[in-house]
């Protein structure tokens, strides 16, 4: 019989030509004027699906873009793997700011460079193309279904209700996902903890039109200078939040967890030289990984009002505005945040302007535990495929849809990614490389095998 390696190494060349044509549509799933290249892609990766020999795919509409579901069922005695993934990628703006365009993928220095190339076209495509290998060499020892969706960077709005209407259909024993990253690639790590999300557009209005910034400039509030200073003072001098109430349910790590969580291989002058920076910077008392990782935050994603063109204009703006996203942790709400920030931001307005806020999505935050049949045949399987075992490590991003899933379904979920932190997702020049996919799509038949064996043991 045919051994999975031997057939991955037979259409490694096929394997990278078609997420290729993955990559070259644009789907974009934030602007509107995507939405049929969003759906585009929903077709050819369904397309795809049914010829790798996954049953019964199928295109769902939802009321934002489609979910793409298939599935291979085995033997009802066999365990199940739900395998979740995203389609849908991050608008590639500011354009002029790549070497090589968006949905052209080029290969430079063994790395492939397109929107999406890691997150998440290039890692849901592992999956695929790991299933075919089981298949097509019939080694797969697991049921597997596989929920694709085209929201993910949109905040998932319709996928809590897909969950709930199709409870049965999605009825698994574990979720795997490969969404987030590794250490590096002589450093595999599992991830083991997301942050959850709460984001807000803030609008500071004054004057009932922009002002001639000399004529009125001192007497009327300018709404960019009383922004910038409520942002300011959104901070204290110790690097913390100034909302009220805003760590009350942050979950408290204790001094073991946060000594064995810093022994996790991290050189600061390399982070530093690869950012571009002179110094880290944020709350006292944490290293840079606790506070990517274990600690919440606030930042300001985008910034405007006034003049912003050419040259200068005297202005005093009538308006100015923001949008804030803050990272949470174990155990804060969502709701609760921005219920809290709400009332602090408000509260902070003097009473020469008006403030609005609008909250937009958010998500709760997710811990995965390590002593379960998943984790250990995640790790096994990344023994095997990398020669170390991996680093239990908790991320600083959110896939919000993984809290939903334990919620929704009861299903735990396993966080193996194969990304760096260095391929820039969400930025210019996004990359993955090729020893990257390459080594998802051999890890994964791993990951399946031992799972059945454990599963069948325990
Ligand atoms: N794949 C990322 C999340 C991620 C990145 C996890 C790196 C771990 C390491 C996902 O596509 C993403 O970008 N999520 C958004 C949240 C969403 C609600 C828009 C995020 O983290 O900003
Ligand atoms: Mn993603
Ligand atoms: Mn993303």
């Amino acid at each position: 019989m045919e051994t999975v390696n031997a057939y991955q190494e037979s259409n490694r060349d096929r394997f990278l030509e078609e997420l290729f044509s993955f990559l070259k549509i644009p789907s974009i799933s934030a602007d509107p004027a995507y939405k049929e290249e969003v759906s585009n892609a929903a077709q050819w990766l369904s397309n795809k699906m049914t010829e790798a020999g996954i049953d019964g795919v199928e295109i769902i509409p939802t009321e934002g873009h489609p979910i793409v579901y298939g599935e291979k069922i085995m033997d009802p005695g066999l365990p199940t793997v739900l395998v979740y993934g995203h389609y849908d990628v991050q608008p590639p703006d500011p354009l002029e700011l790549w070497d090589s365009p968006p949905f052209e993928p080029v290969i430079k220095n063994g790395k492939i460079y397109a929107r999406g190339a890691c997150d998440d076209k290039g890692q849901l495509y592992m999956h695929v193309k790991a299933f075919e290998s089981m298949h097509k060499t019939n080694q797969l020892a697991c049921n597997v279904k596989f929920m694709f969706e085209g929201e993910e960077e949109v905040g998932s709005e319709h996928l809590g209700k897909f969950l709930e209407d199709h409870k049965d259909r999605l009825d698994s024993d574990v979720i795997l996902v490969s969404d987030t990253s590794i250490i590096s690639n002589d450093v595999p790590s599992i991830t083991v903890g997301l942050r959850g999300l709460s984001y807000v557009e803030v609008e500071v209005t004054g004057p009932n039109k922009d002002l001639h910034s000399g004529v009125y400039g001192g007497a009327v509030a300018n709404p960019a200078n009383v922004l910038c200073a409520m942002i300011a003072s959104l901070h204290d001098d110790q690097g913390r939040i100034t909302i009220p109430g805003f760590y009350d349910d942050v979950a408290v790590i204790t001094e073991a967890e946060r000594e064995r969580m810093n022994e996790a291989p991290f050189d600061l002058e390399v982070y530093k030289d690869e950012l571009g920076i002179n110094a880290v910077h944020g709350e006292q008392g944490y290293t840079t990984l606790e506070r990517t990782s274990i600690r919440p935050t606030l930042d300001v994603n985008g910034i405007w009002g006034g003049y912003i063109g050419e040259g200068a204009k005297t202005v005093l703006p009538a308006k100015a505005a923001a949008k804030i996203s803050m990272r949470l942790v174990p155990h804060q709400e969502p709701d609760k945040i921005t219920e809290l920030f709400v009332k602090h931001f408000e509260s902070l307005a003097p009473p020469s302007v008006q403030v609005k806020v609008t909250p937009h999505h958010g998500g709760q935050p997710a811990v995965t535990p390590t002593d379960t049949d998943e984790y250990r045949a995640a790790a096994m399987a990344m023994k095997e495929t990398f020669g170390k075992d991996p680093i239990p490590q908790r991320s600083g991003g959110s896939i919000p849809i993984v809290a939903l899933f334990e919620r929704i379904l009861g299903v735990k979920t396993v966080l193996l990614g194969f990304g760096l932190d260095s391929d820039a997702i969400h930025s210019p020049n996004e990359s993955y490389g090729l020893f990257n996919y390459y080594k998802g799509i051999e890890t994964i038949p791993h990951f399946f095998a031992h799972y059945a064996r454990l599963k069948q043991i325990s």
